[in-house]
């Protein structure tokens, strides 16, 4: 019967468009999923099944197994077996002793700001409190965390603490992703998602609650939701307010919320114990992996927590560790590598919360997206290096890069304070005490050290003007407010006065960069907006389109080089990838053999399906051009002419406006042409051991005056200290 109303549902949620409500798909799946249990556990056991597996994130659809009758055959009381574990667990949370005096103070208060430990139950716990007290009749709670990951895996436990189906009561909206329905009344979303309801409800008067979570981030979003919600409450006082956060200062946000009252909620942390090094270490990879290998075999049962920077550390020292391990063979017990950040397959994130097996121990491999956001179960030993990859901006240049640098203290006491959630814990600090003292004590809010064009363009679309007199709780530079000006009025998106144009409305409509919106709008006037669109979703993707396992590199260069025959470039290489994919039926097969990633293809299908969408909404027509590769890079450099850089004769670039010396990143198919292109455009620029340019197009100087006559003049393209040299053939590295 539950069946039959859930496919009900489903049909409710397919009238309401196609691509919003995943269920049509789900259910299908689950049909399928459920004749397959059957065959397995033969048709006794018919309740049985629906519980052995569960729903974990959206139309990513991924069942897990809920570990609970592993074995079993007849567990007839099973559903009410789970539900009782939830229900005692939920009781077990430190919040759970404060539910009554936190309503009492939702009450009474329209701006609350709560404190408490992570993993307290503030994130899971409290929009369900709400929920009981009947806010939700009204509106609906909305809850934003600043990671996708955070808002989707929170949704997941939160629906399965209800009893309810994802994207039912409870859902998640996040970027190119609304797992929510008509009935969806507890809603997790990324801040930027709440950012962009605004432009479409300026009063957010479907909610009752807003709860800003994770508010010690101090993401840019959440910083500017902070304005925007303070200004909604004055003029709506039915609108509750919560501001929560997992470090003590809070009082930063009481005072910004007018002195709002702070709810703190007594956390019973267990000691942790913290070792320092005697020196810094040299290599703190390998100093990590030795921690962690150490750990396994000399401390008692408990499991490990690294933190890393980045995707490219965490497979690192994931190989790494499992080649050691099986050096030792037998004589170790099993350790279980998990790793954990943003790119992640979902199906593998879940792996993470699965209770670790007697006698194994399990190692998270995790960015910074485990200081806070997410809570992983039966940690006891952390080992933190130290650092964090941050973003970090130069308002001269324009260049937004991702930095490897120390964290502050704020962040090494939160990390520490990971292991000792379920009893005394251990921290391996790889620096020294001396270190730790000389680290800054809170980290520079993002609206400090980001590029702000895109939050400016959204300002501009709520009709907020003054920008320099926004109420930011910490004011960004005011060079980055002239700066993201100035690049909206060079994009086209605002006129000389500072006022939104009809470009920048269109642009708006994109949750994309502003220089990608532009690219987008511009293919009109080129008559190529199909390429477009699949190039913008391509890039969205970010890195991990190709793949390239260890023994199979010169297979998987080979394969790539393939798609950006004839020096077109790493867009239209994009392209390529993607057209030769959609003409083989969007099939597995033709990644795996090409070793393309499957699963970045279908998001990058999805987010096109979606842009194309948005094409009709802003009525561009959709159109193909793909005969005239120029028209296609003139579109790009459309949006992209600020990046664009000129070759020097040491073999570097220089890009034009506001000299930054750049060079083609390794990755980049145009690395590999003799002699290397004079003018490029690039899709961003990244710093590791040098400033990279990554996605990379050729260019003719003329365009940029062609198309940006504003922002380039003669000069700035002249080729005046070289004659132009012969193009060559483009002899690849592997032909
Ligand atoms: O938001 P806060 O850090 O206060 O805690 P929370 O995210 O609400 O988590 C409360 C508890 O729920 C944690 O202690 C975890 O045990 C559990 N939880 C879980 O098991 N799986 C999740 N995906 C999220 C939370
Ligand atoms: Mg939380």
């Amino acid at each position: 019967k539950r069946f039959a109303v859930a496919l009900k549902n489903s049909r409710d949620g397919e009238s309401k468009g196609k691509k919003m409500n995943p269920f049509a798909e789900q259910e299908q799946w689950e049909q399928q999923q459920m004749g397959k249990a059957a065959l397995n556990f033969g048709s006794k056991n018919k309740r049985l099944k629906a519980n052995r597996y569960e729903y974990v994130f959206g139309d990513q659809i991924e069942f897990i197994n809920t570990g609970v009758v592993e074995g079993e055959k007849n567990y007839p009381d099973l559903e009410k077996f789970e539900c009782v574990k939830i229900k005692e667990e939920q009781k077990t949370l430190p919040v759970y002793g404060y539910k009554d005096e936190l309503l009492n103070a939702v009450r009474d208060h329209q701006v609350l700001v709560i404190v408490g430990e992570t993993g307290c139950g503030k994130t899971t716990q409290i929009p369900q409190y709400l929920h009981e007290a009947g806010y939700t009749k009204v509106g609906k709670i909305g809850c934003t965390q600043p990671r996708r990951v955070a808002a989707m895996s929170v949704a997941a436990r939160v629906s399965k603490e209800m009893g309810v189906k994802l994207g039912h009561e409870v859902g998640y909206s996040i970027r190119f992703e609304d797992c929510t329905s008509e009935k969806t009344s507890i809603k997790y979303m990324t801040d930027g998602m709440l950012l962009r309801e605004f432009l479409g409800e300026p009063d957010l008067c479907s909610y009752s609650v807003i709860m800003l979570d994770e508010a010690h981030e101090r993401t840019v979003t959440t910083d500017i939701l902070f304005g925007l919600v303070k200004d909604v409450a004055r003029f709506r006082p039915d609108l509750k307010l919560l501001i929560s956060s997992a470090t003590l200062d809070a009082e930063k946000f009481s005072d910004y919320f007018d002195s709002a009252p702070i709810f703190k909620i007594p956390g019973r942390p267990y000691e942790v114990k913290i070792h320092s090094t005697k020196a810094p270490e040299a290599n703190y990879l390998d100093a990590a992996i030795v921690s962690a290998l150490q750990i396994h075999v000399k401390e008692p049962p408990g499991d490990i927590l690294m933190f890393l920077t980045g995707q490219e550390e965490i497979e690192t020292v994931e190989e790494i560790l499992k080649h050691r391990t099986r050096g030792l063979g037998t004589k170790i017990d099993e350790l279980i590598i998990c790793p954990i950040y943003a790119n992640l397959p979902t199906h593998l994130q879940n792996k993470i919360f699965e209770p670790t097996p007697e006698g194994a121990r399990k190692v998270v491999l995790a960015t910074n997206i485990a200081e806070t956001s997410l809570t992983i179960q039966g940690i006891k030993y952390v080992i933190d290096p130290g650092f964090v990859k941050i973003k970090s901006y130069n308002p001269r240049t324009g260049v937004e890069s991702l930095l490897v640098k120390p964290i502050s203290k704020a962040s090494a006491n939160q990390r520490a304070g990971r292991s000792g959630r379920t009893g005394p814990g251990k921290c391996y600090r790889l620096y020294t005490a001396y270190n730790y003292q000389e680290l800054e004590d809170n980290t520079v809010p993002e609206i400090q050290r980001t590029n702000l064009a895109n939050v400016v363009l959204t300002l501009k679309c709520l009709g907020i003007q003054d920008l320099l007199n926004f109420d930011f709780m910490d004011p960004p530079p005011s060079e980055s407010l002239l700066k993201a000006l100035e690049l909206l009025y060079a994009l086209g998106a605002l006129n000389k006065h500072g006022e939104l144009t009809k470009v920048g409305r269109r642009m708006a409509e994109f949750p994309l960069d502003p220089m990608l919106s532009k690219m987008i709008v511009a293919s009109e006037k080129y008559r190529c907006s199909e390429e477009i669109i699949t190039i913008a979703a391509m890039l969205s993707i970010g890195n991990s389109i190709f793949y390239r396992p260890k023994d199979k590199q010169v297979l998987a260069d080979n394969a790539r080089v393939r798609f950006s025959e004839g020096n077109v470039g790493d867009h239209i290489a994009l392209l390529n990838v993607y057209n030769e994919w959609k003409s083989y039926d969007y099939g597995s097969m033709w990644c795996y053999e090409n070793f393309v990633q499957f699963k970045s293809m279908k998001r990058a299908r999805d987010i096109r399906d979606q842009l194309k969408g948005l094409l009709e909404r802003v009525e561009i027509e959709v159109t193909s051009n793909l005969n005239d590769l120029d028209a296609i890079k003139k579109a790009i450099t459309a949006g992209f002419f600020p990046h664009s850089a000129k070759l020097q004769k040491d073999g570097s670039y220089r890009t034009i406006k506001h000299p930054q010396i750049a060079y083609l990143h390794p990755s980049s198919s145009l690395a590999q042409i003799h002699p290397q292109p004079r003018w490029v455009v690039f899709h961003e620029l990244v710093l590791t051991t040098k400033e990279y340019m990554r996605q990379v197009i050729e260019l003719k100087p003329e365009w940029l005056i062609e198309i940006a006559p504003h922002f380039y003049k003669k000069k700035d393209v002249e080729d005046s200290d070289t004659k132009r040299m012969p193009q060559g053939k483009g002899l690849s590295a592997f032909s």
